[in-house]
């Protein structure tokens, strides 16, 4: 059988990176191939949601009082077992959990990193076959080494992020993740069962044609906002136009859109949710960190949002995120 071995798999990608810093530990490497095995393992029950009785509500409501559906606890369960029988990761805080969880054993007090994730995002899109999620990051802990990891290592601001990635499970799955060195994405072989390195070093375009938005909450966001989308909407061929509007209500397939091809995402704040919708620690700060590290960028609309230090866990933040360009000229309205 012939092999292509100028095709990296996602081990091999990690290992070469590796090599490159003869001090390393590798307990990162080790953690981002972890996840990999994980979103392996959601990738299949999520291709199958259609076809088994895994398909549909939980029938009980997590911390952030949605409904939990039962792909969300597999994917969480998963995710937090990967890491917690590796050896990179002192505990995990997840988006599906009241309280972070510390993995209080000798090996694991004794790791460098804790970890945060979202482990299905966008699961109100599971039961309409539309691309959902897992979005992850990763921080050095500030906690002692050799005792269990504290809240401290979790509420740190977001540029203290050491790696963050996410999986779309969509017409193909992938993993994408970013640490400060580069953005790379790898698309899952199913014929090897393996991710494989199908975007090395991703940039976002400076400028792009999309812009993505939840159009239905128009009338609640605040009037600079409103000003800003009708400017969207009037661009055309003479003022860098037309634009586009795409929105598929899962933030990870919009975001990865805009990353490739250029373009904007904006969750704001609204009447009803006056402190936005998406989560800081599991949704708006592993997104900024890849934005940032392949040249766009992220605001709440008035700071960077890898500035803002956390006070919970589970806090809200608005989003602006995507090519540097259109970002600039959001601020010409934002700042009026
Ligand atoms: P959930 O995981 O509860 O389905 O939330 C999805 C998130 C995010 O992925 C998406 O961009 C946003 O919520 C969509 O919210 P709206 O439906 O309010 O636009």
């Amino acid at each position: 059988m012939n092999v292509n071995r100028k095709v990296l798999t996602l081990d091999e990608f990690t290992i070469q990176q590796l090599r490159m810093f003869p001090n390393a530990t590798g307990e990162l490497s080790n953690l981002l191939r972890d996840m990999g095995l994980a979103a392996k393992r959601v990738n299949v029950e999520v291709n199958k949601a259609g076809l088994v009785d895994i398909l549909g509500d939980a029938g009980t409501i997590n911390v952030q009082g949605e409904d939990v559906k039962k792909l969300d606890i597999f994917a969480n369960n998963q995710f937090m077992g990967v890491l917690r029988h590796g050896i990179s990761c002192a505990g995990i805080g997840s988006e599906e959990m009241d309280e972070f969880v510390v993995f209080d054993d000798e090996i694991s007090n004794n790791s460098k990193y804790v970890c945060l994730f979202d482990p299905l995002d966008g699961s109100g899109n599971i039961d309409v076959n539309v691309s959902i999620g897992t979005i992850f990051s990763v921080y050095r802990r500030v906690s002692e080494r050799g005792k269990p990891c504290t809240k401290e290592d979790f509420l740190q601001p977001g540029r203290k992020q050491v790696a963050a990635g996410y999986i779309v499970y969509g017409s193909s799955t992938m993993m994408v993740y970013a640490t400060r060195r580069g953005v790379n994405g790898f698309t899952l072989d199913p014929s090897i069962g393996e991710f494989t390195l199908s975007h090395p070093d991703i940039k976002c375009p400076e400028s792009g044609k999309v812009y993505s938005v939840n159009h239905g909450n128009f009338f609640q966001y605040e009037d600079r906002v409103k000003a800003y989308i009708d400017a969207c909407q009037k661009k055309n061929r003479d003022n860098g136009g037309p634009y586009t509007q795409r929105y598929i209500g899962s933030m990870v397939a919009d975001v990865h859109r805009n990353l490739i091809k250029g373009g904007i995402f904006m969750y704001p704040t609204t009447i009803d949710k006056p402190k936005g919708k998406l989560r800081l620690l599991y949704e708006c700060n592993p997104f900024a960190f890849i934005v940032e590290v392949a040249g766009g960028r992220a605001t709440n609309g008035k700071q960077r949002i890898l500035d803002i230090q956390p006070t919970e866990l589970h806090q809200r933040s608005s989003l602006f995120i995507g090519s540097k360009n259109m970002m600039d000229e959001l601020d010409t309205y934002l700042n009026q």
